[in-house]
């Protein structure tokens, strides 16, 4: 692997582009970065010991697994907030971690409260999500979401080469494409959405809906997970921006056209592959079904402790099979690992407590001396030990509501090396269309919930195999790298057509 760092400068910039002019002293890059990656989150959190010490840790979620791997392979700087609250906003000197170039923006306290948790997480999050819990609208939050953008977007424009290709990343930094247009229209831009876009009759309720639209068309190119969301964002630039559009391509007011399209997000295929093939792996793997008693079978959940992960329903269609004996307490266990995120936000105590109160109750009632019905971890691991999760579980089971695309189902079917396990996969998630081999349920659905995972637990061992065969193939023809030189080539074409 071969990172070349970026050259480090100590220089006093004044840019003109279009007549503004932005004077920034920049301890650091300026200019100089080829590819800029612009997300909300660094891969990496700060987080200071007990006695101050400073130290990183990987960032929660799959924007981060996704785009580890790409950067590692391209020379690139990527701007994004630490996860921390600052005591003075702004940007902050660019550093070298683990060998990716990062260029950390700050956030105060309040922001993080009114654009990360508020607009971001309690407006966008649940509305983009099929309302599956009420979104809030308020105006000093989406202030905040706008005066963000801006400072991710300033920073962008300071750091990107002439002609550089700039890509924004997620619902966070939705006007970051408009605003960086502006003060550098040499640069491409490229945008890609990691979460469903909603249809007319959800988005309409934004009181911002217009603004939201005409940030993500500064870009050239926008990415969408799946093809029924560039649709209707393609469908939404003509009702209610009123612009002109053609199949994928919507025609701008300043006549630029861009391009919307589906780009399913993957992960490094090769790299879960070999760790779960590695020694360390297999033995972690087979102490993990030693310490739950050598069961039979075990199922497993891993998902961020989201509401629209759709945890409780298949707990609750787990512990209902549990109940009438289709599955016996020691023969049968359900792993269920729930990474703690956004905390502060009201809906995700919520879920805390009733995820808590649930697993509980059925640990209570069903489970022995011993031997819970439900083995609940609420915390977050490394890969390693999530490979060997993955490699230990019979059958996974991933429920949401609906979902952008979901890397865990992915990283499952990377992992099962022998062709065995089973996959069962809501319908609502991105992946399904990809991985439509999988054991598809819909999670409204409890009994229906209930018979495919009995049946993916009877299967004949032949037909699981077939399965995970085929999704197994369909991964490899689409591994992370292969998305990121998909997005990127259509971003340099529509550069060209420019
Ligand atoms: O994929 C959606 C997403 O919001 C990413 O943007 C983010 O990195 C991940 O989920 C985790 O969320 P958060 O950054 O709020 O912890």
């Amino acid at each position: 692997m071969q990172v070349r760092r970026l050259q480090l400068k100590v220089r006093e910039i004044q840019p003109k582009v279009r007549g503004v002019c932005i004077t920034a002293r920049v301890r650091g890059m300026t200019g100089s970065a080829d590819l800029v990656i612009v997300a909300n989150r660094l891969p990496v959190d700060q987080v200071r010991s007990a006695t101050g010490e400073v130290a990183w840790q990987r960032s929660p979620g799959g924007l981060v697994s996704a785009l580890e791997p790409v950067m590692r392979q391209r020379d690139g700087a990527w701007i994004g907030w630490p996860g921390v609250a600052e005591d003075e906003v702004g940007s902050y000197d660019p550093f070298t971690e683990d060998g990716l170039t990062l260029v950390p923006v700050g956030l105060s306290g309040a922001e993080i409260e009114e654009f990360y948790e508020g607009f971001c997480n309690a407006t966008l999050w649940p509305l983009y999500h099929d309302v599956v819990a009420p979104p809030e609208f308020h105006r000093e939050w989406w202030d905040a979401y706008v005066r963000v953008n801006r400072r991710f977007a300033d920073r962008a424009a300071e750091i990107a080469a002439p002609g550089a290709t700039v890509w924004v990343h997620d619902y966070q930094l939705q006007l970051v494409p408009q605003m960086l247009r502006e003060m550098r229209p040499d640069v491409a831009i490229g945008f890609f959405l990691h979460i469903p876009f909603p249809p007319s009759e959800l988005f309409m309720q934004v009181p911002w809906r217009k603004e939201i639209l005409e940030g993500m068309l500064g870009a050239d190119l926008v990415g969408f997970q799946v093809s029924g969301a560039a649709a209707n964002f393609v469908r939404l630039t003509r009702s209610l921006v009123g612009l002109r559009t053609h199949r994928d391509m919507v025609m701008t007011q300043d006549r630029r056209s861009v391009r919307a399209t589906a780009y399913p997000i993957s992960i490094d295929v090769q790299h879960f592959e070999k760790l779960a093939g590695s020694e360390s792996v297999i033995a972690r793997a087979a102490q993990i079904r030693r310490s739950l008693g050598d069961p039979e079978r075990i199922l497993l959940g891993i998902d961020r402790l989201d509401y629209t992960k759709g945890i409780l329903p298949r707990l609750r269609a787990y512990s209902e099979l549990v109940a009438e004996g289709e599955f016996r307490i020691g023969e049968t266990v359900f792993v269920q690992v729930a990474t703690p995120s956004r905390e502060r936000v009201q809906q995700y105590q919520v879920l805390r407590n009733q995820v808590d109160q649930f697993v509980g109750r059925v640990n209570g009632d069903l489970g022995a001396l011993g031997r819970p019905a439900i083995s609940y971890l609420h915390s977050s691991f490394p890969q390693h030990e999530m490979a060997a999760l993955y490699r230990a579980a019979d059958i996974m089971v991933v429920t949401p509501f609906r979902d952008g695309m979901n890397l865990v189902a992915k990283e499952y079917v990377a992992c099962r090396l022998n062709d065995d396990g089973a996959l069962v996969l809501s319908e609502f998630a991105g992946a399904s269309e990809e991985l439509s081999r999988a054991w598809l349920i819909n999670p409204y659905d409890i009994n229906g919930m209930k018979s495919t995972i009995l049946a993916a637990s009877r299967a004949d061992p032949k037909d699981t195999t077939r399965r995970m065969k085929a999704l197994r193939r369909t991964l490899r023809d689409n591994d992370v790298a292969q998305w990121a030189t998909n997005f990127l080539t259509a971003l340099e074409e529509m550069r060209q057509l420019q």
